[in-house]
């Protein structure tokens, strides 16, 4: 039976829900695509006429807004009615790490997985598609499917048939449009020929055909946290030959393409930095260490671990070497950051390396000024878990407007984001606002470091000597 999908309900209006729906709504005019949220203010967000006020900040995302918001791609809060007009439902709800309970602390919580499929066990009307959107351990599918039959026995006289799929999301933040246009795959997972036809259908409008695979549910499901996990691997890879380098006097960025130019290993992935952040590697990977030891795999659990326990020892040895370095002592120094999100080209700071790294330079009596192009001062103090005018023996930060303001009476400027903007900065000018003996810290290796030097400025450049 052939299933045609002429509206599809995502719930979930978060880093993947919206730019993925946006995409879909764009390249499929005929399919009107409606993005449910409960939370009130991510919704009129998206709804709001300034579109440098939309919840997230994706390069590409504001022309796509403009051209389909209100043709064909909705934003609400009515989950129920969206639901019951869908003949396809995207689960797009978080899926963090659990803080309590069985698997505190590794394993995946999902208590939104559950609640959205009780919702669209509810309110579906028959022969809908349930896409897996979200990240999810192994074997989830059986759950929500259970979830689905037991509701749909509850109701006496309509039934409803649930064709449940997986379709992992492989975007990265900052370059999500970009990577949902132009995927490498597309992976659908699932055990219906009609349903995975169905989706297939509406990547076809855009994505070639070689590059959507379909697998089995499960297979589908780990190769998402695989992918993850590989990624992250590399990055905790390099990282640790890094400090190989600061040890021996070899440098990380030559290292790095002798390594990347083998084609064997390839050269993506292998940037150095203060250990990879945002929300995703690190509860994925805790996900797939839960997972082993439940099915007995300790080694194999142990083996994943190292990758995270390696990005927390970066994370925390370069806060060592920057208050090592600053003679031991903070206190009544100023110290300018330079980017707070986890990467460049986004808002996002879940988990980013700058949290911590904050955190230990206040707890040592710093005086922080912060620049991020795209973080607000809220989410910093949200994140740094006191308000910007904080003062006590632990510090004080402030957020600031520009590079300039960040730097004024710095003892020291430390780039701990990749942000554009940061790889011209203009030493001369920063030289004669900074306090002597000045530092800089280019945790991203960015900066031109030798401009740096020539105007007097110390120099700590990752993964190399002097
Ligand atoms: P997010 O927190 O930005 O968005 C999730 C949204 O779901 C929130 O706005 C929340 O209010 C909403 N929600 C939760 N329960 C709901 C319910 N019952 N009804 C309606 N709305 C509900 O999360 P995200 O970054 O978009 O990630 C979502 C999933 O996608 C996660 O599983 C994540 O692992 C995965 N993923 C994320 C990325 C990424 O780059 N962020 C990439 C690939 C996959
Ligand atoms: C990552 C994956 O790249 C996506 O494929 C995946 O869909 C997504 O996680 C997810 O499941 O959430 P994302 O976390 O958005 O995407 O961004 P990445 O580009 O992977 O960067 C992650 C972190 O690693 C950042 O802190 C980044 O600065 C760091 N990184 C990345 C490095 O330190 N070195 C590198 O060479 C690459």
């Amino acid at each position: 039976m052939k299933l045609v999908v002429k509206t599809i309900c995502c719930i979930g209006a978060g880093y993947v829900g919206g730019p993925t729906m946006a995409v879909i709504a764009d390249n499929c005019p005929d399919i009107q695509v409606h993005v449910v949220d409960i939370n009130e203010k991510r919704i009129k967000d998206w709804n709001d006429s300034n579109l440098s006020n939309l919840p997230i900040y994706e390069p590409g995302l504001e022309n796509i807004i403009e051209r389909c918001r209100g043709e064909n791609l909705h934003f609400s809060t009515d989950v129920e009615r969206a639901i019951s007009d869908a003949d396809m439902i995207f689960l797009s709800v978080n899926t963090p790490t659990k803080t309590k309970g069985i698997g505190a602390g590794q394993a995946s919580d999902l208590k939104w997985i559950e609640k959205s499929a009780r919702q669209v066990a509810k309110y579906a009307r028959g022969n809908s598609i349930v896409v897996e959107k979200s990240t999810l351990p192994v074997k989830t599918a059986e759950t929500i499917q259970k979830i689905l039959n037991t509701e749909n026995d509850k109701k006496d006289n309509q039934q409803s048939n649930f064709y449940v799929l997986s379709n992992p999301e492989f975007l990265a933040e900052g370059s999500a449009i970009n990577d949902l246009i132009y995927p490498d795959r597309v992976l659908i997972g699932g055990d219906n020929d009609d349903a995975i036809s169905a989706l297939e259908s509406i990547y076809l409008n855009w994505v070639a055909k070689e590059k959507i695979i379909k697998t089995n549910l499960w297979s589908s499901e780990l190769s998402k946290l695989a992918a993850n996990a590989f990624l992250a691997q590399r990055i905790s890879s390099i990282n640790s030959i890094s400090a190989l380098c600061e040890a021996t006097g070899a440098d990380i960025g030559e290292v790095s393409k002798a390594i990347g130019m083998d084609n064997r290993i390839g050269s993506k992935f292998l940037k150095p930095g203060p250990g990879f952040g945002g929300s995703c590697f690190k509860k994925d990977i805790l996900n797939l260490v839960y997972i082993a030891n439940y099915y007995g795999l300790n080694e194999l659990a142990k083996y994943w671990q190292q990758v995270l326990d390696l990005n927390k020892w970066q994370n925390r040895r370069i806060s060592k070497i920057i208050i090592k370095n600053l003679f031991g002592t903070l206190y009544e120094k100023k110290i300018a950051i330079l980017g707070f999100a986890f990467k460049a080209e986004t808002n996002d700071t879940r988990e980013s390396p700058a949290i911590n790294i904050c955190k230990d330079l206040l707890e040592e009596g710093a005086h922080l000024s912060i620049y991020d192009p795209k973080v607000s001062s809220f989410q910093i103090s949200t994140d740094l878990g006191c308000s910007h005018n904080y003062k006590s023996k632990e510090g004080s930060w402030i957020s600031c407007d520009s590079i300039e303001d960040a730097a004024y009476n710095s003892d020291a400027i430390i780039i701990i984001t990749e942000w554009e903007e940061f790889r011209t900065l203009d030493w001369e000018k920063l030289s004669q606002v900074m306090r002597f003996p000045a530092w800089l810290f280019d945790l991203r290796r960015i900066t031109n470091v030798e401009k740096a030097r020539e105007f007097g400025i110390n120099v700590w450049n990752l993964g190399a000597t002097g």
